[in-house]
């Protein structure tokens, strides 16, 4: 076994504003944001080992202990990018062993988990190959979110402690197409303790893959009215996000769900990732919240599982009412409770 090995474990993140629609070598069309989850996190081990064939990037790939060589292609194409910059990944034949906290078949992506977590484990390997450890600081965070992005684009905000931002507004200069950055100093309190139980409406795999919806959006008609609004309504997000209004930060996670369920029903060819159960779910929270004024609201991925948002002072009220009502809709009853987490952990 080679001494060369590192360890981390890097969390998932659910966008308020949403990422929909790209260009160029992985960037953004509109400004995006998200909460870094705590518990949905991928756990990487990087070990370096000696070539044994002719193929410029070898990389042996396991998931939870077991050989995975299907899951290989997207992180050979990582390490391919990342190759120009750190040329000793053409040097190893690289073992990847990843594992996920969140079940593989709960119709969480694990995308945005598993590509920040190899950026992270490469960036950490090139400082062990120099005799060094990482300095993880905003300057490698970003760095490595630069390179998860190259894997999955909403991957760049998980490196990123509570809440990342991702996508360049002209009044605001630290945003960048390129990389995201930390908007934790910019965040009310409340918002870093948040919670995000996840009511699982479906298991399968999505019809439409990501990649297949953001290319979907080079044709709609509604392409520039939806970037400037994401846009908008991310100025928008910043101001709230700043004075910890609640109320308004779930109506603008609300709206942005809806609105990207609306583009893909309304892409050519449409498609539909919302369920029966999913809609039933909304329907749900919407009525609580009416009923008792408490600031519960939603969001939802490419897929039909719906995020439930509220503040920690809510925690034990809400949860009550979600196992009498909202279990019994999700599907074998489950639901992953998670709430804001730190971000990437170095674990070996
Ligand atoms: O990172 P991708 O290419 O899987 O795209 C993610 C898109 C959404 O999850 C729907 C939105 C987002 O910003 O995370």
């Amino acid at each position: 076994m080679s001494n060369f090995t590192c360890k981390w474990q890097s969390p998932s993140n659910i966008a308020i504003v949403k990422y929909w629609g790209k260009y160029g070598n992985q960037l953004p069309r509109n400004g995006s944001i998200s909460l870094t989850l705590r518990d949905a996190v991928s756990v990487t081990e990087l070990t370096l080992l000696g070539k044994s064939t002719d193929e410029p990037i070898e990389v042996d790939f396991y998931f939870e202990g077991e050989s995975k060589p299907e899951f290989a292609p997207k992180s050979i194409k990582l390490l391919k990018q990342m190759a120009s910059e750190y040329t000793w990944i053409k040097d190893y034949r690289i073992k990847i062993s990843s594992s996920n906290t969140f079940p593989h078949s709960s119709g969480i992506a694990s995308s945005a988990s598993g590509m920040s977590a190899l950026s992270i484990c490469v960036l950490d390997m090139d400082a062990i190959l120099q005799g060094n450890s990482l300095q993880f600081n905003e300057e490698t965070r970003r760095k490595a979110s630069y390179y998860a992005r190259l894997g999955s684009g909403s991957a760049s905000r998980s490196l990123f402690a509570q809440i990342g931002q991702w996508g360049s507004l002209p009044d605001y200069s630290s945003t960048s197409d390129e990389h995201a950055v930390s908007w934790s100093a910019n965040t009310h309190e409340v918002f870093k303790t948040y919670h995000d139980d996840i009511l699982i409406v479906s298991k399968g795999e999505k019809s439409v893959s990501s990649s297949a919806g953001h290319g979907l959006m080079d044709a709609s008609v509604f392409a520039s009215a939806r970037y400037q609004q994401a846009n908008q309504r991310l100025v928008d997000l910043f101001g709230v996000l700043k004075s910890g209004d609640v109320d308004q930060f779930g109506r603008i996670a609300e709206d942005d769900a809806l609105t990207l369920h609306g583009l893909m029903m309304c892409s050519e060819p449409s498609f539909t990732l919302l369920a029966p159960k999913s809609i039933e779910i909304i329907n749900e929270i919407r009525h609580y919240r009416a009923k008792t004024g408490v600031p519960v609201y939603f969001t939802i991925d490419a897929g039909p599982n719906i995020h439930m948002l509220y503040p920690d002072a809510y925690a034990d009220q809400v949860a009550t009412w979600r196992d009498d009502v909202l279990r019994p809709l999700c599907a074998d009853g489950q639901i992953l409770t998670d709430q804001v987490g730190d971000g990437p952990v170095k674990l070996a």
